[in-house]
Protein backbone atom coordinates (compact mmCIF):
# COMPACT_ATOMS: atom_id res chain seq x y z
CA UNK A 1 0.00 0.00 0.00
CA UNK A 2 1.15 3.71 -1.11
CA UNK A 3 2.93 5.34 1.67
CA UNK A 4 0.94 8.74 3.15
CA UNK A 5 3.25 11.64 2.16
CA UNK A 6 4.04 13.51 5.75
CA UNK A 7 5.44 17.32 6.08
CA UNK A 8 6.28 18.23 9.26
CA UNK A 9 7.30 22.38 10.04
CA UNK A 10 9.01 22.97 13.47
CA UNK A 11 10.40 25.70 15.09
CA UNK A 12 12.45 24.28 18.21
CA UNK A 13 13.76 20.53 19.86
CA UNK A 14 11.50 18.88 17.52
CA UNK A 15 11.22 15.95 19.63
CA UNK A 16 7.87 15.38 17.85
CA UNK A 17 9.04 15.38 14.41
CA UNK A 18 11.59 12.11 15.46
CA UNK A 19 8.15 10.88 17.18
CA UNK A 20 6.79 10.84 13.81
CA UNK A 21 9.56 10.16 12.11
CA UNK A 22 10.66 7.09 14.29
CA UNK A 23 7.12 5.90 13.90
CA UNK A 24 7.30 6.13 10.33
CA UNK A 25 10.53 4.09 10.43
CA UNK A 26 9.28 1.75 12.62
CA UNK A 27 6.35 1.12 10.56
CA UNK A 28 3.69 1.98 13.35
CA UNK A 29 2.35 4.35 10.54
CA UNK A 30 2.26 4.19 7.05
CA UNK A 31 3.92 7.15 6.34
CA UNK A 32 7.07 8.88 5.48
CA UNK A 33 8.20 12.40 6.16
CA UNK A 34 9.06 14.17 2.87
CA UNK A 35 9.81 17.19 4.10
CA UNK A 36 11.09 19.25 7.32
CA UNK A 37 10.25 22.57 7.42
CA UNK A 38 12.00 25.07 9.92
CA UNK A 39 11.70 28.91 10.73
CA UNK A 40 14.51 28.96 12.33
CA UNK A 41 17.48 28.25 11.11
CA UNK A 42 19.73 26.81 13.58
CA UNK A 43 17.04 24.96 15.54
CA UNK A 44 17.99 21.46 16.73
CA UNK A 45 15.24 19.95 14.73
CA UNK A 46 17.36 20.08 11.76
CA UNK A 47 20.04 18.05 14.04
CA UNK A 48 17.12 15.35 14.42
CA UNK A 49 16.29 15.37 10.43
CA UNK A 50 19.41 15.21 9.37
CA UNK A 51 19.59 12.02 11.34
CA UNK A 52 16.76 10.71 9.68
CA UNK A 53 17.76 11.75 6.40
CA UNK A 54 14.31 13.82 6.12
CA UNK A 55 14.89 16.56 3.67
CA UNK A 56 15.04 19.76 5.16
CA UNK A 57 13.76 23.23 4.37
CA UNK A 58 14.94 26.06 7.00
CA UNK A 59 13.91 29.58 6.08
CA UNK A 60 14.16 33.09 7.85
CA UNK A 61 10.62 34.36 7.58
CA UNK A 62 12.40 38.05 7.89
CA UNK A 63 13.49 37.06 4.58
CA UNK A 64 10.26 37.52 3.30
CA UNK A 65 8.10 40.50 2.19
CA UNK A 66 5.10 38.50 4.13
CA UNK A 67 3.53 35.52 5.36
CA UNK A 68 1.81 35.14 1.68
CA UNK A 69 5.59 35.03 0.26
CA UNK A 70 6.95 32.73 2.36
CA UNK A 71 3.64 30.41 2.31
CA UNK A 72 3.44 30.29 -1.75
CA UNK A 73 6.86 29.32 -1.85
CA UNK A 74 6.09 26.36 1.06
CA UNK A 75 3.13 25.64 -0.93
CA UNK A 76 5.23 24.95 -3.96
CA UNK A 77 7.62 23.08 -2.57
CA UNK A 78 4.84 20.46 -0.61
CA UNK A 79 2.52 20.42 -4.21
CA UNK A 80 6.21 19.07 -6.05
CA UNK A 81 6.93 16.08 -3.18
CA UNK A 82 3.09 15.44 -3.31
CA UNK A 83 2.47 15.90 0.49
CA UNK A 84 -0.68 14.66 1.76
CA UNK A 85 -0.53 15.95 5.00
CA UNK A 86 1.08 19.17 7.38
CA UNK A 87 1.95 18.17 10.77
CA UNK A 88 2.87 21.26 12.75
CA UNK A 89 5.07 20.13 15.71
CA UNK A 90 6.40 23.02 18.12
CA UNK A 91 5.73 25.57 14.63
CA UNK A 92 5.45 29.04 16.44
CA UNK A 93 3.40 30.86 13.55
CA UNK A 94 0.09 31.27 12.38
CA UNK A 95 -0.34 29.57 9.39
CA UNK A 96 -1.90 31.79 7.14
CA UNK A 97 -4.61 31.68 4.07
CA UNK A 98 -1.75 30.60 1.20
CA UNK A 99 -1.63 27.13 3.28
CA UNK A 100 -5.19 26.86 4.41
CA UNK A 101 -6.54 27.24 0.93
CA UNK A 102 -4.34 24.66 -0.60
CA UNK A 103 -4.28 22.19 2.18
CA UNK A 104 -7.55 22.50 3.73
CA UNK A 105 -8.33 20.17 6.65
CA UNK A 106 -5.11 18.39 5.67
CA UNK A 107 -3.23 20.95 8.53
CA UNK A 108 -2.57 19.35 11.94
CA UNK A 109 -1.38 20.46 14.70
CA UNK A 110 -0.31 19.43 18.61
CA UNK A 111 -0.58 21.61 21.45
CA UNK A 112 0.36 20.85 25.17
CA UNK A 113 -2.91 21.64 26.83
CA UNK A 114 -6.27 20.65 27.16
CA UNK A 115 -7.80 23.16 24.35
CA UNK A 116 -9.27 25.38 24.41
CA UNK A 117 -7.48 25.83 27.86
CA UNK A 118 -4.41 28.04 27.75
CA UNK A 119 -3.41 28.74 23.89
CA UNK A 120 0.00 29.88 23.19
CA UNK A 121 3.36 29.45 23.36
CA UNK A 122 4.00 28.91 27.42
CA UNK A 123 0.96 26.59 27.82
CA UNK A 124 2.57 24.39 30.32
CA UNK A 125 3.79 27.05 32.70
CA UNK A 126 0.50 29.16 32.32
CA UNK A 127 -1.24 26.14 33.66
CA UNK A 128 0.66 25.70 36.27
CA UNK A 129 0.43 29.40 36.85
CA UNK A 130 -3.36 28.80 37.27
CA UNK A 131 -2.94 25.99 39.45
CA UNK A 132 -3.99 23.17 37.02
CA UNK A 133 -4.21 19.69 38.34
CA UNK A 134 -5.60 17.92 34.95
CA UNK A 135 -3.20 18.53 32.24
CA UNK A 136 -2.99 17.30 28.72
CA UNK A 137 -2.36 17.45 25.13
CA UNK A 138 -4.62 17.92 21.97
CA UNK A 139 -4.04 17.12 18.45
CA UNK A 140 -6.34 19.64 16.18
CA UNK A 141 -7.24 20.98 12.73
CA UNK A 142 -5.58 24.15 12.08
CA UNK A 143 -7.37 27.52 10.94
CA UNK A 144 -6.15 30.71 11.02
CA UNK A 145 -6.22 31.30 14.75
CA UNK A 146 -3.64 30.81 17.70
CA UNK A 147 -3.83 27.02 18.35
CA UNK A 148 -7.44 27.35 16.90
CA UNK A 149 -9.48 24.47 14.76
CA UNK A 150 -11.65 21.48 15.24
CA UNK A 151 -10.02 18.69 17.92
CA UNK A 152 -8.85 15.43 16.73
CA UNK A 153 -7.78 13.75 20.05
CA UNK A 154 -7.08 14.60 23.74
CA UNK A 155 -5.29 12.97 26.09
CA UNK A 156 -4.87 14.37 30.16
CA UNK A 157 -2.82 13.52 33.16
CA UNK A 158 -3.14 14.52 36.96
CA UNK A 159 0.01 15.97 37.89
CA UNK A 160 0.34 17.54 41.73
CA UNK A 161 3.61 17.67 42.03
CA UNK A 162 5.87 21.15 41.79
CA UNK A 163 8.51 19.96 39.04
CA UNK A 164 8.05 21.65 36.08
CA UNK A 165 10.81 19.87 34.04
CA UNK A 166 9.39 16.71 35.41
CA UNK A 167 5.76 17.40 33.99
CA UNK A 168 7.14 19.20 30.61
CA UNK A 169 8.61 15.57 30.49
CA UNK A 170 5.15 13.61 30.82
CA UNK A 171 3.47 16.05 28.39
CA UNK A 172 6.18 15.65 26.02
CA UNK A 173 5.80 11.86 27.07
CA UNK A 174 2.07 11.47 25.94
CA UNK A 175 2.25 14.37 23.07
CA UNK A 176 4.47 11.49 20.86
CA UNK A 177 2.44 8.79 21.58
CA UNK A 178 -1.04 10.91 20.57
CA UNK A 179 0.42 12.55 16.93
CA UNK A 180 0.92 9.18 15.85
CA UNK A 181 -2.77 8.25 16.77
CA UNK A 182 -4.14 11.01 15.00
CA UNK A 183 -1.59 10.57 11.89
CA UNK A 184 -2.92 6.78 11.93
CA UNK A 185 -6.69 8.46 12.06
CA UNK A 186 -5.52 10.99 9.24
CA UNK A 187 -4.38 8.62 6.74
CA UNK A 188 -6.74 5.64 7.63
CA UNK A 189 -9.46 8.62 6.77
CA UNK A 190 -11.25 7.91 9.87
CA UNK A 191 -11.60 12.30 10.14
CA UNK A 192 -13.09 13.08 6.83
C1 LIG B 1 5.46 20.81 21.98
O1 LIG B 1 5.17 20.69 23.35
C2 LIG B 1 4.26 21.29 21.21
O2 LIG B 1 3.06 20.78 21.69
C3 LIG B 1 4.35 22.77 21.44
O3 LIG B 1 5.71 23.06 21.27
C4 LIG B 1 6.45 21.95 21.76
C5 LIG B 1 7.49 21.59 20.72
O4 LIG B 1 8.33 20.58 21.23
N1 LIG B 1 3.51 23.50 20.53
C6 LIG B 1 2.85 24.60 20.89
O5 LIG B 1 2.94 25.12 21.99
C7 LIG B 1 1.94 25.16 19.82
N2 LIG B 1 1.23 26.26 20.30
P1 LIG B 1 9.27 19.77 20.25
O6 LIG B 1 10.03 20.81 19.42
O7 LIG B 1 10.20 19.01 21.15
O8 LIG B 1 8.41 18.89 19.40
Amino acid sequence: MKKTRLAVFASGSGSNYEAIAKACSEGLVNAEVVLLVCDKPGAYVLERAKRYGTECFAFNPKEYGSREAYETVLATMLDERGVDFVCLAGYMRIVGKVLLERYERRIVNIHPSLLPSFKGAHAIQDAVDYGVKLFGVTTHFVDETLDGGRIIDQAGVVYEGSDIEELTNIIHGIEHKLYVKTINKLINNKLL
